[in-house]
């Protein structure tokens, strides 16, 4: 098991622990957890709604692909630190790891 934080607009942050030997992304954990990532794409990164900015965290999240970085250029509100949930594997890299949610949410 891996945990990281997800912190909300109050600047809380909640603790999310998820299994990393499962090939689960992110945005499947984020939803699995209630958050209101809409994830239209299913995953593809192609839609960018389950667009996240990382607080802490960043090096172990791996390099984002073309396509990845395609999506986050076209969105209205890059951060530096932006990813698609969706293009980032659970693994113990992610242990300690903050979250902020960016996505369009419903
Ligand atoms: S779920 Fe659509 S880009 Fe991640």
């Amino acid at each position: 098991m891996v945990t990281f934080h997800v912190e909300h607009e109050d600047g809380t942050r909640h603790p999310i622990e998820a299994p990393d030997d499962m090939g689960l992304s992110l945005m499947e954990v984020l939803k699995a957890s209630d958050y209101p990532v809409l994830a239209t794409c299913g995953g593809m990164a192609l839609c960018a709604t389950c667009h996240v900015e990382v607080l802490d965290g960043k090096d172990g999240l791996g390099d984002a692909s073309d396509l990845e970085l395609d999506q986050i250029d076209n969105l209205p509100n890059p951060t530096p630190t932006s990813r698609l949930a969706c293009q980032v594997r659970i693994s113990q890299e992610l242990e300690g790891a903050v979250f902020k949610l960016r996505g369009e949410s419903n």
